[in-house]
């Protein structure tokens, strides 16, 4: 089987962060969130991943994945000059996947436990193509399945009047047979050739569409709170790893991640679940639950909780900045200089200079 990975669109619902970011390189306790994807994809034998470039940020994609070697496998590129739709992007990749079944991941999806049980009930049964299911609150935000007696009848992209709340999650196992289908799809209502439809003329023509429920968390990371409550998820299921030679480790409370390098002063307390990168330093900081701060940052005088920020930050306040819910781009400096400031909440993109 080969893999698909998904790397363009727009990323709107994410401005400003994705002016400057791509939002599936956008870091979860230290890690891409597309990095979980292509992990998940490698976990299941796949040894050929093809990643579709959006317009946007597409040098940084390859420069953090480049040949594959780093995974033990092989990666291939495919541009897509404009955000025409997930099928259009599949499309694309016809001659990458030749004969072969293959499975398509969109890169902002965060699957808990991996994608092991999909790929058996695609295999087992035999199927023209397999879906992933979950429930959700709002099934008109996505395609959603119409199930009857265990049989999948009907796929709709974002429909007004939902028929169930079971949305279609962004992992999809296919043949090349889709291609002749995609070849026939006309845009839709938002412009674009939509995946749904082709699994809907698919299961039109009779063909074998199979289904699983997902069981664990699903994350579509489209907003700043969806990567914040991915970065939570991704931290409750991590365990205690402290890097060799850090200070004052009796600071370090519960489930902390920790790159190697990082120095941490004795006025500072970390309490987990969080993640620490290398070479970041920290010194008269609170860095409290829920929290992702990349490497080689300076925190001073920080109280931060429920966040992520990106590599190279600076953060420093003189009467102690309190910072919750925040997203903070790489290479950020935010600083105060007039005493406590409860309470502040940032998304803020690549290179911003704050002070107040
Ligand atoms: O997240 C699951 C949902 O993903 C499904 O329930 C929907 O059926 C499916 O259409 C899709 O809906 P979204 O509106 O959330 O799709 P979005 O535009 O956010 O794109 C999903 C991913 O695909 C994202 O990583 C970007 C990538 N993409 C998207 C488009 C439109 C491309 O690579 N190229 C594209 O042209």
């Amino acid at each position: 089987m080969k893999g698909i990975l998904l790397h363009g669109g727009k990323g709107t619902r994410l401005k400003p962060i994705t002016y400057t970011e791509v939002k599936q390189l956008l870091p979860v306790a230290g890690k891409p969130i597309s990095q979980y994807c292509l992990e998940d994809m490698i976990a299941i034998g796949i040894k050929e991943i093809n990643i579709v470039l959006g317009n946007v940020g597409a040098a940084d994609v390859q420069q953090h994945y480049g040949d594959g070697k780093k995974w033990g496998i092989s990666i291939s590129y495919t541009h897509q000059a404009e955000p025409l739709g997930i099928a259009h992007a599949v499309g694309l990749t016809e001659d990458f996947v030749g004969d072969d079944p293959f499975v398509v991941y969109l890169g902002d999806n965060l699957v808990h436990g991996g994608i092991g049980k999909l790929a058996d009930g695609f295999i087992s049964g035999k199927c023209d193509a397999f879906v992933a299911l979950t429930r959700v609150r709002t099934p008109e935000k996505y395609g959603v399945a119409e199930i009857d007696g265990g049989k999948l009848l009907r796929l709709v992209e974002k429909p007004k009047n939902p028929k169930s709340n079971l949305a279609l999650a962004g992992i999809y196992f296919l043949r090349p047979s889709v291609f002749d289908v995609i070849r026939q799809l006309k845009p839709s209502g938002r412009g674009e050739l939509e995946i749904t439809e082709a699994l809907q003329m698919l299961l039109e023509k009779g063909m074998n569409v199979g289904w699983a429920e997902i069981t664990g968390w699903w994350k579509d990371t489209g907003t700043a709170a969806d990567i914040l409550d991915a970065n939570r998820l991704v931290l409750d299921g991590i365990g205690r790893e402290i890097s060799d030679g850090v200070n004052n480790e009796q600071n370090i409370i519960g489930r902390v991640k920790m790159g190697t390098n990082v120095s941490i002063d004795a006025d500072t307390m970390i309490k987990g679940p969080c993640y620490v990168g290398e070479g970041t330093r920290v010194s008269k900081s609170f860095i409290g639950p829920n929290t992702s701060i990349g490497s080689n940052c300076v925190l001073d005088g920080v109280e931060i909780e429920d966040s992520i920020v990106m590599d190279n930050c600076s953060i420093s306040g003189e009467g102690r900045v309190n910072i919750h819910e925040s997203l903070i781009g790489t290479g950020c400096t935010v600083e105060t200089r007039n005493g406590v400031r409860k309470g502040t909440k940032l998304i803020v993109g690549r290179d911003s200079r704050i002070s107040f």
